[in-house]
């Protein structure tokens, strides 16, 4: 494992989740494509803002309990962090744990990327990194060639929450094998609240998660040529209680056509496109989520308002 390897799996296709996406009779696109360069920017400026509280819980949260994971993790682990994003958090970890024996990032966005090295190089001169930019969804394996050490798979800011509860399992089944029967799983969970708290966090008063939203149909007409006029969509958060979770949508303001790839997609005034869920959990249903895919829980830890939890598991 060298200090910066880089890896390519194959591209994410836009195009054919496009396709297939606005075909259905509720129009969808998947979330992972809001991070381009400029979702990723507006991505972290959504964790700054004063009503998206998950960012900052988290990080608060990861500061108090670093001796208590020092602890429960153990010394040596090589960290293998499911979406990097700036990197914030992961250096928070590592600084908490035992001789770290190094760093992957597997990252969607090249910008975050990017920049998740540069901060952790200069953090942790010498700790071998390897960087793979690619949807860790998908990937099945770790590459070969890394440092000897338990892995620990790191998942923070309830990403976990924007996958469907099969894909959730799927997702978790998979890490384990991943992962290793000696490797262990620090996970961050927004926890289910009143959604008079929720709703904000999603629909913010400056409108930047509402351009994060609508930077979707930016990359629709500049990846694409859908065509559409992106003054005729507005940007809706909407609470699904019973999926227990937050739902992004973009919604038509008027009648409108988009062209892509020689196919016709007609949208009503009213029709939404679905972006994004974001599932929000009680400890209860998470423990359950996890035993389904084959992990025990064996610390959580949670800020007194119990709005987020960080989760420590093991294979069970
Ligand atoms: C990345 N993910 C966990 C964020 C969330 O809260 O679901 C994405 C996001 N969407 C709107 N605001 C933030």
């Amino acid at each position: 494992m060298n200090a910066m390897s880089r890896q390519q799996p194959k591209a994410s296709d836009f195009l054919q989740d496009a396709l297939t996406g606005l075909s259905g009779a509720q129009k969808i696109l998947p979330a992972k494509y809001f991070y381009d360069a400029a979702g990723s920017a507006l991505f972290e400026a959504i964790t700054a803002l004063p009503e998206y509280y998950p960012t900052r819980i988290e990080l608060a949260l990861l500061r108090a309990i670093g001796p208590q994971l020092r602890a429960a993790i153990g010394p040596d682990s090589l960290v293998v962090e499911f979406g990097a994003g700036s990197g914030e958090k992961a250096e928070l970890l590592l600084r908490a744990l035992d001789r770290p024996a190094g760093y992957v990032a597997i990252e969607i966005s090249a910008s975050a990327l990017d920049g998740a090295l540069l901060r952790l190089r200069a953090a942790f001169p010498g700790l071998p990194v390897c960087a793979i930019e690619g949807d860790f969804s998908v990937m099945a394996e770790l590459p070969l060639g890394l440092v000897p050490g338990p892995r620990l798979g790191f998942f923070p800011g309830s990403t976990i929450g924007n996958l469907t509860p099969p894909e959730a399992e799927q997702f978790l089944c998979g890490k384990r094998a991943m992962l290793g029967a000696d490797g262990a799983f620090l996970i961050g969970l927004d926890l289910a609240k009143d959604p008079a708290i929720l709703i904000p966090a999603y629909d913010d008063a400056q409108g930047v998660t509402a351009a994060f939203n609508l930077n979707m149909i930016t990359r629709l007409n500049a990846e694409l040529g859908a065509g559409l006029d992106e003054a005729l969509f507005r940007h809706e958060a909407r609470w699904n209680s019973a999926e227990s979770r937050i739902e992004m949508h973009l919604v038509a303001r008027a009648a409108q056509t988009a062209h892509i790839a020689g196919q016709t997609f007609s949208f009503r005034p009213d029709e939404s496109i679905h972006t994004e869920n974001s599932y929000k959990f009680t400890p209860a249903a998470f423990k359950a989520l996890a035993a389904r895919a084959g992990w025990r829980i064996e610390a959580c830890f949670r800020d007194p308002q119990d709005w987020f939890g960080v989760f420590l598991l093991r294979p069970a």
